[in-house]
């Protein structure tokens, strides 16, 4: 297969053909797509998989006793395994179907929070996270009267884990922080962060061998699963989500991963068809993970069109889109450097390439004539996209941080599996046009 024996950063810039929408193009230009951590592109086997589910076995799941209905339900419950063993899930039925990312916070947040959550307890989050790891611990905390607390970010954009040690006490209930940063492309240390958050459990608690007691750690995932190897059982964590129309998938599909024992103590999200076990008029019992968690007609195609995306970046392997992306970063970094007698390119978040994901968020500040003018983020943008680059730019659903560092808006790019370095130079090249 064309994917096969695919090691080298070589090999994968031929993956450009697997992606239809990479031969347009915008304004007269071939397509350099930039854009990648606000949805990634389509290879074509995912596209071929959505439509041969419509075509040939579409049907809803766990209902009908009929040839299509079977097929589909075994096409969806063969999804939820392959995604679950790729994130290292040691049973399938920790893996609950949502639409993206958000929903997953929101679920937990509503689910776990409102029962565990009470006046005066603190949820500890931090200083760089998106408005979707953030607005539902809000809005948690002021039904319940509790408190949400930052983890500060250093000058360097990384997390300060001397604050988040500073931070946790008894009254903290959970942590949840971004794996990697869509603003600052930070890479937060999972494994370090669990390892603090268990070890003041064993400081603080009075049966120290009872782990219940400790803050819950959930992550945040959807710009780590498309980019890197990520096992969630290594990482110990206890809640993990993601999105697949950032990993080659298709958009409405995403998953939150759980411990068995805490979504099987939780109870359910949204309720209603499918996720019960009996009903009568005056009582409901729920059934069984995952599908309490599932409630109405899932999003079958989506998930076996991310179950194929899954399948597409296995046979790249993990490792090998890591060192391709890390490959470019550098690069960029290196290229950005080399600036413009006109401007000044400022970066965020560290500088050290090995220590963030795969994308640049920039302004440029020009030299003279208005000198130490800022331009637009989304001017910027506007003549990138005039050269068929297509970038994002504004505060990227992370105004906290942007506020912190005294910004209205920046400039992202982002890479996928597609990008080369031709890419990165084409982009510097526009960029000298502004
Ligand atoms: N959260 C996505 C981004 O960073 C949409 O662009």
């Amino acid at each position: 297969m064309y994917l096969e024996n695919m090691k080298s950063t070589k090999s994968l810039n031929s993956i450009k053909k697997d992606f239809p929408i990479l031969n347009r193009q915008i304004n007269g230009h071939p397509l350099v797509y930039l854009d990648s951590a606000a949805t990634s592109q389509k290879p074509q086997a995912i596209i071929d998989t959505l439509v041969d589910y419509y075509k040939n076995h579409n049907a809803n799941v766990h209902r009908g006793i009929h040839t299509l209905g079977d097929e589909s339900t075994k096409m969806y419950d063969i999804a939820r395994q392959t995604i679950a063993e790729f994130i290292g899930a040691s049973d399938k039925k920790e893996l609950i179907f949502v639409r993206n990312t958000t929903e997953a916070i929101n679920l937990v947040a509503y689910s776990w929070g409102r029962e565990n959550i009470k006046s005066g307890d603190e949820i500890l989050v931090s200083e760089m996270e998106h408005h979707s790891n953030l607005v539902p611990w809000q809005m948690l905390a002021k039904e319940k009267g509790a408190v949400v607390k930052f983890i500060n970010v250093t000058p360097e954009g990384k997390l300060d884990m001397e604050d988040l040690k500073r931070k946790l006490n008894p009254k903290t209930k959970i942590v949840s922080v971004v794996h990697v940063s869509n603003f600052l492309g930070t890479i937060n240390p999972v494994k370090e962060i669990a390892k603090i958050i268990k070890e003041f459990q064993i400081a603080t608690s009075k049966t120290p061998r009872n782990d219940e007691k400790r803050p819950l750690i959930f992550i945040d995932g959807a710009q780590a699963v498309p980019h890197m190897p990520v096992n969630v059982k290594e990482l110990g964590c206890d809640f993990y989500a993601f999105s697949g129309h950032k990993m080659y998938g298709p958009m409405g599909i995403g998953c939150l991963w759980g411990k068995k024992e805490l979504l099987e103590e939780i109870p359910p999200f949204l309720t209603g068809g499918g996720m019960i076990n009996t009903v009568s008029k005056d009582k409901t019992t729920f059934t069984d993970l995952p599908d309490k968690f599932e409630a109405g007609t899932p999003n079958v195609a989506g998930a076996v069109g991310l179950a194929a995306a899954v399948k597409y970046l296995q046979r790249v392997g993990m490792k090998t889109v890591r060192e391709h992306e890390l490959e470019l970063t550098k690069y960029a970094l290196e290229k950005f450097k080399v600036q413009s007698s006109k401007f000044k390119i400022n970066i965020y978040g560290p500088m050290n390439a090995e220590e963030r994901g795969g994308l640049i968020a920039f302004t440029l500040r020009l030299r003279s004539g208005q000198a130490g003018k800022e331009v637009h983020g989304h001017d910027v943008a506007q003549v990138l996209d005039s050269q068929g680059i297509a970038v994002r730019s504004g505060h990227h659903c992370v105004m906290p941080m942007h506020d912190k560092l005294g910004l209205a808006a920046t400039t992202r790019v982002s890479f996928g599996i597609y990008n080369t370095k031709e890419d990165v130079n084409k982009l510097v090249e526009a960029l000298k046009k502004i």
